[in-house]
């Protein structure tokens, strides 16, 4: 038995940190890394909850048998199918041939397709129970969160909730897993990027979820799949954060993202910004989509009210980047943001014309008339892209006292 990775109980953290991949889904830039939790109930009948992704076996087998040395496991319980917790499915089969995988209707079809691995599987449906001997384990399905397999293991002995990826954050855990162990500051911001990149399409189905927990469950202990383990006042905090961002729910402030190929455009969005700050307005965040990556930009489109996009027309279209990040916007179903928008060109102006397009689609508020702009700043352009930042700024105000 290895004392120090306990999570409580019988109850053992055997997850990785991965600090190779530079892009988490190939996708995400991860500045900090990214644990794949994995847990182990040493109880009369040994479980393991989820596995790691396939390139840390070795580590992963090795902390198991730190905890259980020779002792067969009787189930592994599959929350999530992504081969980032999925992938060592196949290996654990072989290492366990008796093993009993549990999962629900969605999730062995899965399994065979990613790794050809069948027989000894215990299907469960929404509410069914397993009895490890001290721990008393009851299954609840959450479809959508952000797969269709996707399901909860509540431990009621000993309020332990195995949530698959949601209540996740990207970053490694480094030295401990406990959040009562380590320096917690940096993982707040990286769950709001991974839950608005990964999960934020999700918002009505974690609604769903976090409704059926809420009434069901006292969580005491929060496990997700990526990132510390949450206890105590941390529990709260961390389903809060989801609550909010499932909602879409925002803070007073602004997100200026912009594209601007020779500082033209980039010159009306600092006008914009310049009344937004004159106006009272303090959370303002620039971003120039040609630097910052777009899973930055998203996670604080969630974090903020406030949504202003300028583009150059760029070949009669959008600059590719503000495509880009127009498209990521609509993917994940944003709401209730309040909009304005700027545009330029030097010979065929039709940036402005694709934005009110996008306007229209995304049934944001638009706080103002767009600002077009030819070739240059001039006088008039300083004084409509001032009135854009006065109109935003007056808006979230609004908000204050309502
Ligand atoms: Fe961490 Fe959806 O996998």
């Amino acid at each position: 038995m290895n004392p120090k990775s306990i999570v409580k109980g019988k109850i053992h953290y055997v997850g990785v940190n991965d600090r190779t991949k530079h892009l988490f889904e190939a996708i995400w830039p991860i500045p900090y890394g990214v644990s794949y939790n994995s847990y182990l109930i040493d109880d009369e009948v040994v479980a393991l909850v989820d596995t790691v992704d396939v390139c840390y076996f070795e580590v992963y087998l090795r902390k198991i048998r730190s905890v259980i040395g020779e002792r067969p496991i009787q189930y592994l319980i599959i929350n999530h199918m992504e081969p980032d917790h999925s992938g060592s499915i196949r290996l654990i089969k072989e290492h366990y041939p008796n093993i009993t995988i549990v999962g629900n209707k969605q999730t062995f079809g899965m399994i065979e397709g990613f790794y050809g691995v069948h027989g000894n599987c215990m299907q469960v449906v929404d509410g069914d129970c397993l009895d490890l001997g001290y721990h008393k384990l009851r299954f609840y399905l959450t479809p959508m969160v952000h797969w269709p397999e996707t399901m909860m293991t509540f431990d009621h002995t000993d309020g332990v909730l195995f949530s698959g990826d949601a209540f996740g954050c990207f970053g490694t855990v480094d030295g401990g897993f406990m959040d009562s162990c380590i320096n917690t500051d940096h993982y707040w911001g990286e769950m709001t990027r991974y839950y608005s990149n990964i999960v934020g399409k999700y918002g009505t189905p974690v609604q769903k979820a976090l409704n059926k927990l809420n009434s069901l469950l006292t969580i005491e202990v929060l496990c997700s799949t990526h990132g510390p383990v949450w206890t105590d006042d941390n529990v709260c905090k961390v389903i809060e954060v989801y609550d909010r961002l499932s909602r879409y729910d925002a803070d007073e402030g602004v997100v200026i993202a912009y594209g601007s190929m020779y500082g033209n455009t980039e010159q009306m969005a600092e006008a914009i910004a310049a009344e937004l700050s004159a106006q009272g307005i303090r959370n303002i965040v620039m971003h120039n989509l040609s630097k910052s990556h777009q899973s930055y930009v998203i996670s604080d489109i969630f974090k903020y009210k406030g949504l202003i996009v300028g583009s150059p027309t760029y070949n009669t279209q959008l600059f590719p980047a503000v495509e880009e990040l127009l498209s990521k916007i609509s993917g994940r179903d944003v709401k209730g943001r309040y909009f304005g928008y700027f545009g330029s060109f030097a010979w065929a102006g039709t940036a402005v014309k694709h934005l009110t397009e996008f306007a229209e689609k995304s049934k944001f508020e638009v706080v103002s008339a767009p600002v077009d702009m030819k070739c240059g700043m001039s006088d008039a352009v300083y004084e409509q892209c001032e009135a854009l930042g006065a109109a935003m700024a007056a808006r979230l105000k609004q908000d204050r006292n309502g």
